[in-house]
């Protein structure tokens, strides 16, 4: 297959969706950074003013990406922990670049995400584990510097509960959470995965990031398929080639205006609307509102480009689907609980387990 987009002018996103829709692309390899975070509330490093690397002065330190080196950790501690208490998983909720990124594994195109980010939103939006590579580490582990004994996250949050510098049982080291800092490696999967990954990627997406840390930042020119780069600013060598698409601007309208383009924008919304910070659940009515909220945006763009047929919005059967979800879930739910009361006080699991068994 010839890894191209198809016609000839200069490429838009409207030939990576015909692209991405023409059952050639399996392999999509997406490679992010802090910047599909920020419309969450997470700050991203470098950007000016806003940039987390600008606002660390309280923190007293020689230079800002300190905070993050290994050497630095262990003359002071305190600098990372003071830190990690603003950027702790748990009170976040996914952007809707993250639940595109769900929406690529939901169409069977989606190979690897490789983050840079340690928030873990690709996982909370629902991104299988073994389609993420988290370059840069995540708080998901913590383990002693010294002896490498590791520590569970109850322990380590219970040291920082009390503003306490988590230190190993065993040895007594300093413990950090595997976040990949300056001067250490690179999580092993990372090396094990990129080689293969690159060389069978169909399509290139890089999104909200500087690609100003190697060896992340040499992903991008390691490939030799169409790129496509969602990004405020321009980086790295994206756009020297005649097949790159850049879209400058932020990436949550970047990927909902691909998302239109294939047809995805009703699932991709739908699905964001049952996005919370601990994950998806289906909301009925965010999700209906979701899907006809898309619907209207879909038909008030149709109208705006002056097309005659509205027919391809997403037709009335995904809202009726979900309607029979929804209601197949309410019925669930009432007769769960018609057979509690009728059975007196049980374990839901062994009740919903009776009802998985018929
Ligand atoms: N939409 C699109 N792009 C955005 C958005 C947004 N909403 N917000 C920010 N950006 C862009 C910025 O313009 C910048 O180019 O995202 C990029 C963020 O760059 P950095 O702040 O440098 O973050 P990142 O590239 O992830 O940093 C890489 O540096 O310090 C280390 O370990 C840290 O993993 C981090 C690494």
């Amino acid at each position: 297959m010839s890894k191209k987009l198809p016609g000839t002018g200069k490429p838009t996103l409207a030939s990576v969706a015909q692209y991405l829709k023409s059952g050639d692309v399996r392999n999509v390899v997406v490679m992010v950074g802090a910047g599909i975070s920020t419309s969450a509330g997470i700050p991203d490093f470098r950007s000016p003013n806003t940039g987390l690397y600008h606002n660390l002065s309280r923190l007293k330190l020689p230079y800002a990406e300190a905070v993050f080196d290994i050497a630095y950790f262990r003359k002071r501690p305190e600098a990372f922990y003071t830190l990690a208490h603003e950027l702790y998983p748990g009170k976040f909720r996914p952007t809707l670049f993250h639940s595109f990124l769900k929406v690529l594994d939901d169409q069977g195109v989606l190979r690897r995400v490789y983050t840079q980010n340690i928030d873990t939103l690709e996982r909370i939006a629902g991104v299988p584990s073994e389609k993420i590579v988290e370059a840069h580490g995540s708080f998901a582990e913590n383990h002693c510097i010294d002896c490498g004994k590791a520590m569970s996250t109850e322990d380590l949050e219970k040291f920082m509960a009390k503003d306490k510098i988590p230190h190993c049982k065993k040895c007594g080291g300093l413990v950090k959470p595997d976040i990949v800092f300056f001067g250490e490696n690179l999580p092993a999967r990372f090396f094990k995965l990129m080689t293969g990954d690159l060389a069978s990627a169909d399509l290139v997406i890089v999104a909200g990031t500087s690609l100003q840390v190697h060896p992340f930042a040499s992903l991008p020119s390691q490939t030799s398929c169409p790129r496509v780069l969602f990004n405020l600013e321009s980086v790295g060598d994206i756009g020297r080639r005649k097949s790159d698409v850049v879209c400058l601007g932020p990436c949550d309208d970047g990927v909902r205006d691909l998302a239109f383009e294939c047809g995805w924008l009703p699932d991709l919304e739908a699905l964001w609307a049952k996005t919370t910070k601990d994950g998806v659940t289906p909301e009925k009515e965010d999700v209906l509102h979701a899907i006809d909220k898309a619907a209207a945006e879909e038909v008030a763009k149709e109208e705006a480009e002056g097309a005659n047929s509205a027919t391809e919005i997403a037709p009335e059967i995904s809202r009726k689907d979900v309607e029979d979800v929804v209601a197949a879930i309410e019925e669930l739910e009432i007769s769960k609980s018609e057979s509690m009361s009728s059975k007196g006080e049980k374990d839901t699991m062994t009740v919903q387990d009776e009802k998985a068994k018929v």
